[in-house]
């Protein structure tokens, strides 16, 4: 069965000598190594600056943390997501309010945040959903008039662009993930993407139970919550060696995504997902919506090919579902989403085999 996702690991030529360095150099907590993957990660997203975290979640929570939000308080998010955008936001002790989707690519509709904004709203979560980045702009503008910082859960986009930039440059929090089905991916990890010097080096100190790895033990004073959720050396060597085939992995993604959206473009019961005219994808899934999903899905298992929905919608889980609130643009889309694979492994024979199956009809 060719996978939705799969775990990409460089040749264990190039990765095995690297990982044995530092295994047995004595020192495999956070170090050195973790300095340069961060040094490295800053130079591919082309901004400051990136803290190192063991999770996306940890990297979500920390963000929310700087962005002000405590318990109690509302944070208007999608639920067109995997789980850990919105359980983090429950971490926080604050009420998930949902705005609606554009129905056209799947992200939050801006129109929608607005109309949820209130006096208990701290923050705006965004999500580029399957790697679609969303409408930067126009969320970039309400940010600015409702002076409400938005966290940009990019854990699916790393590659993509909007306006020319790399995504992970356009807000003042930026969330990448590195777990194991990722673009990359440091078995667990994740990346937090600060623009404020002054609030990285407050990051750096609730990565790692309040203290200040600057100074000794004696010398520090905690003065706030921290928690264990700093990289290790042996993750971070992997991220380096990972980082330095990224592009090849997510060109991959990218080419077989645009065959996806010139081939699979007008076939009866197939509906593609638009992308903003600023935006370029990295396509982590390839997303489309599709008449009667589970014959779909059915078909393409029959020949191999796995596809799936992938994600609950959040506000299907009780404990995600803090206002009952009614989106119709949801309900529409997740009636006939689906994914098909569309990663490195996919190679041009398996695209065809996709393709023609989907024209032949399910
Ligand atoms: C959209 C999204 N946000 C956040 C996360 C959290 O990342 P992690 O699993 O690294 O904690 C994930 C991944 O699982 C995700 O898919």
């Amino acid at each position: 069965m060719v996978p939705l996702v799969k775990t990409n690991l460089p040749p264990r030529e190039i990765l095995l000598p690297e990982l044995e360095k530092v295994l047995y150099s004595g020192y495999v907590a956070q170090g050195e190594q973790v300095d340069l993957f961060e040094k490295r990660f800053e130079e591919y997203i082309g901004s400051n600056y990136s803290l190192s975290v063991n999770s996306g979640t940890a990297a979500l929570h920390i963000a929310l943390i700087l962005a002000g939000v405590k318990k109690d308080d509302e944070v208007i998010s999608t639920a067109l997501t995997a789980e850990p955008t919105n359980v983090s936001i429950k971490m926080s002790g604050a009420k998930i309010r949902y705005a609606d989707i554009d129905a056209n690519t799947g992200s939050i509709c801006p129109n929608s945040i607005v109309q949820n904004i209130n006096e208990r709203t701290k923050a705006i979560m965004i999500v580029d959903y399957a790697g679609i980045p969303v409408n930067v702009s126009s969320i970039q503008t309400i940010s600015k008039e409702y002076n409400l910082p938005v966290i940009h859960d990019a854990a699916h986009s790393l590659g993509s662009t909007f306006n020319g930039k790399k995504v992970g440059s356009h807000f003042p929090y930026s969330v990448f993930s590195f777990q194991a089905i990722k673009h990359l991916t440091t078995i667990d990890g994740g990346i937090l993407q600060i623009e404020s010097q002054v609030e990285y080096e407050r990051a750096k100190l609730i990565r790692w139970f309040g203290i200040d790895k600057k100074k000794t033990r004696l010398e520090n004073n905690i003065c706030e919550q921290g928690f264990k959720y700093h990289m290790n050396n042996v993750n971070a060597v992997i991220g380096l060696v990972q980082l330095a085939q990224i592009d090849m992995i997510v060109n991959a993604h990218i080419e077989n995504g645009k065959y996806f959206d010139v081939e699979l473009n007008g076939i009866t019961g197939v509906e593609l997902l638009k992308y903003y005219v600023e935006s370029k994808p990295s396509y982590w899934l390839y997303t489309l919506k599709v008449d009667n999903r589970d014959g779909f899905i059915s078909k393409l298992a029959e020949n191999g090919i796995m596809a799936s929905e992938l994600h609950k919608r959040n506000d299907y889980h009780d404990y995600l579902n803090d206002f009952a609130q009614v989106l119709p643009e949801l309900d529409k889309f997740y009636k006939r989403m689906v994914h098909i694979p569309c990663g490195w492994w996919v190679s041009h024979e398996i695209r065809e085999k996709i393709v023609s199956l989907i024209k032949e009809g399910w």
